[in-house]
This record gives C-alpha cells, sequence and structure tokens, in this order.
C-alpha cells in the first residue's frame, strides 16, 4: 500500500478505493484501476497508475499533463506501469474546449506544483520524473526551469507576459521526459502562422502575393517550386504578421490589466 503522509490527502484517498501494489514479479496479470485523486482539492484529478510488476521502478513515478488536451487515458498511463513505472496522469483546470481561450500557462504551473505536492506526499514514492509529449513538452519543460530558477525564468522585457509571485516556491521535480516535444509555443506559433492572412477575423480575406497556395507563386499540386523573391516575402510576411499579433495582444493586456478587458 502507498499511504499519503498528510492526514489531509489521508482523508481525500479514503473516498475512493486505494488499490494496493501488486506484488506479482513479472507476472502478466491485468494493471489494477487507476486510483482517482482530487489532487487540487478544486475538482482537478489526476489518475495514479499503480505498476502491475514489482521492484524499484516503482518507487519512481512518472507525471504527466497536458495543456491543451486531458492525459488522463494517454498511452504512457498504461505502458509505463506494464514497465514497472508508477505513473499519475493528470488533467489540468483548462476547458480543453479547443478554442483555448482559457489556457493559463500561470494557473497551469499551480496546478502542476499541486500535482507534485500529492506525490511528495506518498511514502512509497522516492522520485518524481515529468513527462511532457507534444504540446505537453512546452509547459513541463516551463515548469522545471521556474522550479529550478525562479520566477527570474518567466519574467524579462524579452517576455509579453510577467509571471506573478505565485510562481515563486514551485516544488522542483527529480527529472524531465521530452517525448516528441514540440519546440515551444512561441517559436510553434511563429511557425505556424500564414503570413497571406489580412484580416484576423477572416480566414479568406488573403493577400495572393504571399499565398503559399497560389501557382503564380510557384504552386504545384504535387512539388512546388517556390521562387528565392517569394520565399523571402513569405517569411517578412511572417515576422510582420506575428509582430501585429503580440501588438494586439500586448494592448489586450494593457486593457485587462486596466480592468477594461
Ligand atoms: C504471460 O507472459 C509469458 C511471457 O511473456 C507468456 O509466455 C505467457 O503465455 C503469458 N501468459 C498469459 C496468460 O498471457
Ligand atoms: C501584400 O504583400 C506584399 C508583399 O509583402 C506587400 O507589398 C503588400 O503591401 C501586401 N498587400 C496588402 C493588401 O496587405
Ligand atoms: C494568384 O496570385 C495572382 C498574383 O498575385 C493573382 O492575380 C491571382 O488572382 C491569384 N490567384 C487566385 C486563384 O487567387
Amino acid at each position: 500500500m502507498m499511504f499519503p503522509r498528510t492526514a489531509a490527502i489521508a482523508a481525500l484517498i479514503s473516498l475512493g478505493s486505494f488499490a494496493p501494489l501488486v506484488s506479482a514479479k513479472g507476472s502478466n496479470r491485468t494493471l489494477p484501476t487507476p486510483v482517482l485523486v482530487d489532487f487540487d482539492d478544486d475538482g482537478v484529478l489526476g489518475g495514479l497508475f499503480l505498476p502491475s510488476i514489482s521492484g524499484p521502478r516503482s518507487q519512481i513515478v512518472v507525471y504527466m499533463m497536458h495543456a491543451e488536451q486531458d492525459y488522463t487515458s494517454f498511452s504512457a498511463c498504461t505502458e509505463l506501469p506494464k514497465r514497472g513505472f508508477t505513473v499519475f496522469c493528470a488533467n489540468n483546470d483548462a476547458s480543453k474546449s479547443g478554442y483555448m481561450s482559457d489556457l493559463n500557462f500561470e494557473d497551469i504551473m499551480t496546478e502542476v506544483d499541486q500535482g507534485m505536492s500529492y506525490l511528495r506526499d506518498l511514502t512509497e514514492i522516492e522520485k518524481v520524473v515529468i513527462l511532457g509529449h507534444s504540446g505537453g513538452g512546452a509547459m513541463m519543460a516551463q515548469y522545471p526551469n521556474i522550479a529550478e530558477n525562479g520566477v527570474s525564468a518567466c519574467r524579462g522585457s524579452e517576455k509579453l507576459y510577467q509571471c506573478s509571485d505565485a510562481l515563486a516556491d514551485l516544488e522542483p521535480a527529480d527529472g524531465l521526459m521530452l517525448l516528441y516535444a514540440i519546440y515551444g509555443l512561441s517559436t510553434m506559433t511563429l511557425l505556424s502562422l500564414n503570413p497571406a492572412i489580412i484580416d484576423e477575423t477572416s480566414g479568406s480575406k488573403l493577400n495572393q502575393s504571399l499565398n503559399l497556395f497560389n501557382s503564380t507563386n510557384g504552386f504545384v499540386n504535387t512539388n512546388s517550386e517556390y521562387t528565392e523573391d517569394f520565399k523571402e516575402a513569405f517569411q517578412n510576411g511572417v515576422v510582420a504578421r506575428s509582430n501585429r499579433i503580440i501588438n494586439h495582444a500586448q494592448e489586450r493586456l494593457k486593457e485587462i490589466e486596466a480592468g477594461n478587458g
């Protein structure tokens, strides 16, 4: 059995059935049912997936979360326990509506931290390794950066948003695993911009001289060949649109901070 160190969490867990660690060595029995816990006392759930084989790896928990998706049923939640690891697959508070309009990294960082505290409280767990997959790689790399380097890691004149003191004391993890991680949200956003978009409220008002899919610019269904001039104009257009979007975001932030947004 894994016993929590604090009474508050013990009370929480006693609400659900708490599956014991399986002790049969190397057997191929089915995985125990994950234990879902409300790890932040606010309805944010995480599933503790216990390993189906015993051994020292069971004292290592791999902790995963994704910013834009619910990862409580991600494949690694069940594949890593088959290989002896304990896994904590958690969901954050964001709606996952697809619009990402309530995606707040500052909140998500504190939710990752609450999951860390929950895991540090489990007596059987010696190490916590956080895992970021795909887009989750950006947030799960940001977390240890801030936890280990302090808020200076999320503040600076080059940052669009200065993080608050709420991120001052994040519990550091013991390790970080990145699986097919993205380059980071700023880079991915830049690389995803279509410079031909003229009007941010419409995807169909295009500047044809920057349109990747216009044959005049070199588009061919099977094997496009763009001119050097077009490539240069395209890249300059990406920078111009990125700056337009950043300016818009900064203006909106100013309004929000002034209580007008
Ligand atoms: C369990 O795994 C062993 C070794 O991989 C295999 O030989 C055996 O057939 C499996 N048993 C069952 C019931 O799946
Ligand atoms: C379209 O893009 C070209 C090349 O960047 C630029 O010179 C022109 O001003 C743009 N036109 C509009 C309407 O934005
Ligand atoms: C392709 O670009 C050219 C030159 O900018 C423009 O005249 C033409 O209308 C565009 N084609 C389409 C299908 O929009």
